[in-house]
């Protein structure tokens, strides 16, 4: 562990630091330029696969076992709830904002609210508008099965997160901070693990790019055990005892769209199988 710190330190001098008030534009950037410089091989759309892009053998065993994905009917599952109207009779896909090549619009900055709102969120007020009671965030049999089909309508439109205004800008860069900001007892930041140490083993599991992390979700891990980003986002926290935040929590929301805004460009790919 002494060692892996040490590494960790050298490398966020190299890596951890970003521009204080760079453009949205100007970060991703720098984001795309780091991860050039560290690993000049990749192309990038290979960061779609994550840290399956470090090991051939990974990613080789992986496109074998999405010939029939061990999540199939947990995805027939979601279709059924996606295509089921609600009492009124009307469908998800009448609310407009969800469904057929949406999801990489998620998050936006909605200026009426004042806040960052997620794919979750708007399942939510769409479910409200019609009559039906919301779903919990951290529920995955409900939220976490719906968008793993609903977001699975994206696949292949591009991430295309905007940032416009100041309300939105200011969000953004909270959602920033939290990414390069250490917590916990071990003192780490997101940008600790997922830049600067990209690519190392981290116990038995490889480190993946921050880049491309939000195209592909949900996604199933261990083949079956559906998980949403902001899931993923708690278990991160956890991981260097910091407390975690709720999901559809401000902190996470800002975090996601800072999160999302870097994989811009990218395709989307939902879902996914990872170990
Ligand atoms: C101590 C190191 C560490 C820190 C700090 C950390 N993570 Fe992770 N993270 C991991 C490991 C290990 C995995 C599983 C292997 C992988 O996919 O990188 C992971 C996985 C992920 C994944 C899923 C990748 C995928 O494709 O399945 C996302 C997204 C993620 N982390 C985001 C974050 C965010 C955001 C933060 C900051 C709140 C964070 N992580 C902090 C170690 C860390």
């Amino acid at each position: 562990m002494k060692k892996l710190l040490l590494a960790v330190f050298g490398a966020s001098l190299l890596f951890g630091a970003m521009s204080v008030n760079a453009s949205p534009e100007q970060d991703r950037k720098e984001v795309l330029e780091l991860y050039k410089n560290k690993f000049p091989n990749l192309k990038f759309d290979d960061y779609v696969n994550g840290a399956l892009s470090f090991s051939e053998d990974a990613l080789h065993q992986y496109k074998s076992i999405m010939e029939f994905p061990p999540y199939d009917s947990q995805l027939d599952q979601g279709k059924k709830m996606w295509e089921t109207p609600f009492k009124n009779g009307k469908k998800y896909a009448d609310c407009g904002n969800v469904g057929k090549n949406m999801a990489g619009h998620f998050p936006y900055f909605d200026e009426k609210l004042g806040k960052v709102v997620t794919y979750e969120m708007a399942i939510n007020s769409c479910r409200k508008a019609n009559g039906e009671d919301e779903y919990a965030y951290n529920d995955m049999n409900t939220m976490g099965l719906l968008t793993a089909y609903s977001r699975s309508l994206s696949d292949g439109m591009k991430m295309s997160v905007k940032v416009e205004g100041a309300k939105a800008l200011a969000a953004y860069e909270k959602g920033k901070q939290f990414f390069y900001q250490r917590r916990g007892q071990l003192n780490f930041s997101c940008a600790s693990c997922h830049m600067s140490m990209v690519g190392a083993t981290l116990r038995t599991e490889l480190l993946s790019p921050a880049l491309g992390h939000a195209v592909h979700w949900p996604e199933f891990r261990g083949g079956d055990n559906v998980t949403t980003l902001q899931t993923r986002y708690g278990q991160c926290n956890r991981q260097v005892r910091a407390v975690p935040f709720k999901q559809g929590s401000e902190e996470y929301n800002n975090l996601e769209y800072f999160h999302s805004y870097i994989s811009n460009g990218l395709p989307m790919q939902t879902p996914v199988f990872r170990k």
